[in-house]
């Protein structure tokens, strides 16, 4: 009989650790909340003690995320595991995620601790945590570079202070798939009370190996992978999400193991985390990747029309990337627009629907056939936003070979028309210096990208920018069939991110 694999989520926590990543609490919420949709088993929310905003997010999804079990980190001492169950504690089920290091290396360079007294940080933290909850997840960190021996006895010790989960982490990507499942195999083996505890893995993609690995491990008696949407996560990232459910779904003739993802729900899991994190998706990604299901030769081609199976393992809608033959455009009415979004999975509310209908109205008109894509963009960068302090209202740009770029922007400033204008060294940098003179708040622009959303001349232009203000970062988006409204209206998507969450107080003093 087939067996189940749980699947620990750490989109929000080990994810969030990628450079430049930085998610505020609604945006955490909303991640939350979808992979819940996706049924995952397991939300690793956040690392309570690592900032108040950290807290807050982990505190607010344990509140109001329903269905999985919702697990806060903690360095193994008492003050982190303190903070971590004050997080947690209004969870439906709550977990607490403690781990200390048990490589020589992390011993002796990082921790300056001798193997007994990791072990007895670990048993004592184990049972800190237990009065709190029945629900205890161990990791040794560093463990697949840590002593075998030394390992099996941490695992036995916190199991015998009540841990339930053991996690083994290849914290720094350097396992390979053979080794891995040995590793695996001889924890299982030499551990003897290693049945009391669900065996889990954590791995790490700096050779590229980390679903491998975490395929080899679940071969090996591993019950529980964890893993992040898009694969994101410190340095290379983590296993990706959407790659070992697949792989366990698409080739269960070999693995005969199966999880509890509605496969259905990964395509739009991981747009989401993409254009939240601003982490964009490399086009080749295996699953998720925007050629990861189109046919370039012609001789594929021929094959896949004749026959899907030819060249096709999966079927795009297995993932919920559903291709649809009625084509909306000018002429479509509300009726078919709700359908579509309903179809895409969209629940809006009465007033979002308004608004992106307005909005699918006003790019009709700009562009014949509108795409599923543009309709994901509509909804997902400009309906589902926060509160706009700022609102671009027009835009003039003069720019051309010979002339130096001067932008003009009338910004709606709390409601007040502000107009100011910019010269700069093209027309978006142009338009972002006359938008600091509207908002007068010191930002540098860290990132900037812009892609197209479907093909064609008149495709729809997604930008995504960084701005950095003193040590945060807000990401915003912004989509337009013009190219410089797009990169303003992001620019103005991060500002307004911006002034959301900083204290109003702290940007008058900056003045
Ligand atoms: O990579 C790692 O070791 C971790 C642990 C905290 C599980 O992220
Ligand atoms: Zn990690």
């Amino acid at each position: 009989m087939s067996k189940r694999i749980y699947i620990f989520d750490t989109t929000l926590r080990d994810g969030e650790q990628s450079p430049g990543v930085s998610l505020n609490v609604n945006e955490k919420l909303e991640i939350a909340t979808q992979l819940a949709r996706l049924g995952v088993d397991i939300i690793e929310a956040g690392f309570p003690i690592a900032s108040e905003g950290d807290f807050q997010a982990v505190r607010m999804i344990a509140e109001n995320v329903k269905g999985p079990t919702i697990a806060a980190l903690a360095r193994i001492s008492p003050k982190d595991i303190d903070r971590a169950w004050e997080a947690v504690k209004v969870a439906e089920k709550p977990r607490i995620h403690t781990f200390i290091a048990t490589s020589e290396i992390h011993m002796k360079y990082k921790l300056q601790l001798s193997r007994e007294e990791v072990l007895e940080k670990a048993v004592q933290g184990v049972k800190h945590a237990k009065r709190y909850t029945d629900d205890v997840e161990f990791s040794p960190e560093d463990g697949f570079r840590s002593d075998l021996d030394f390992i099996c006895q941490v695992v036995e010790a916190v199991i015998d202070a009540g841990a339930t989960t053991i996690n083994i982490p290849d914290t720094v990507g350097y396992a390979t798939p053979e080794e891995f499942g040995r590793f695996i195999a001889e924890i299982r083996r030499r551990v003897p009370n290693i049945h009391k505890a669900v065996l889990s893995v954590h791995c790490h993609n700096d050779l590229g190996l980390a679903v491998a690995n975490s395929l080899a491990a679940i071969a090996n008696g591993a019950q529980q992978v964890e893993c992040a949407v898009n694969g994101i996560g410190e340095r290379a990232g983590n296993t990706a999400l959407e790659e070992i459910v697949m792989a366990l779904h698409t080739r269960k003739d070999y693995y005969d193991y199966y999880t509890n993802i509605n496969t259905k729900e990964i395509y739009r899991t991981s747009k989401l985390v993409s254009r939240l994190t601003g982490m964009n998706i490399q086009p080749n990604k295996a699953i998720v990747g925007r050629n990861a299901f189109a046919h370039e030769s012609g001789i594929h081609q021929d094959g896949v029309l004749k026959e899907r199976t030819t060249y096709e393992i999966m079927n795009p809608e297995m993932i919920g990337l559903v291709q649809n033959s009625i084509v909306l455009g000018k002429h479509s009415g509300r009726h078919a627009f709700k359908k579509r979004l309903e179809e895409l999975g969209f629940k809006l509310g009465q007033e979002e629907l308004d608004k992106a209908f307005k909005r699918f109205k006003d790019l009709a008109d700009r562009k014949k056939e509108i795409s599923d894509r543009d309709i994901e963009a509509i909804v997902e960068s400009e309906i589902r936003r926060i509160p706009e302090k700022f609102q671009l209202e027009h835009l003039h740009i003069s720019s051309g070979n010979r002339i130096v770029p001067t932008a003009t922007v009338g910004v709606k400033v709390d409601g007040e028309l502000v107009e100011e204008a910019a010269c700069g060294e093209g027309p978006v940098d142009a338009a972002f210096k006359a938008i600091d003179k509207v908002a007068k708040i010191n930002v540098s622009l860290e990132y900037y990208n812009l892609s197209a959303v479907t093909g064609g001349k008149d495709a729809i232009g997604e930008v995504t920018v960084k701005v950095r203000h003193g040590d945060r970062v807000f990401i915003g988006r912004g989509i337009s069939t013009d190219i410089i409204e797009a990169s303003a209206k992001a620019y103005i998507n991060a500002l307004n991110k911006l002034v959301y969450e900083v204290d109003e107080a702290e940007l008058e003093k900056e003045e």
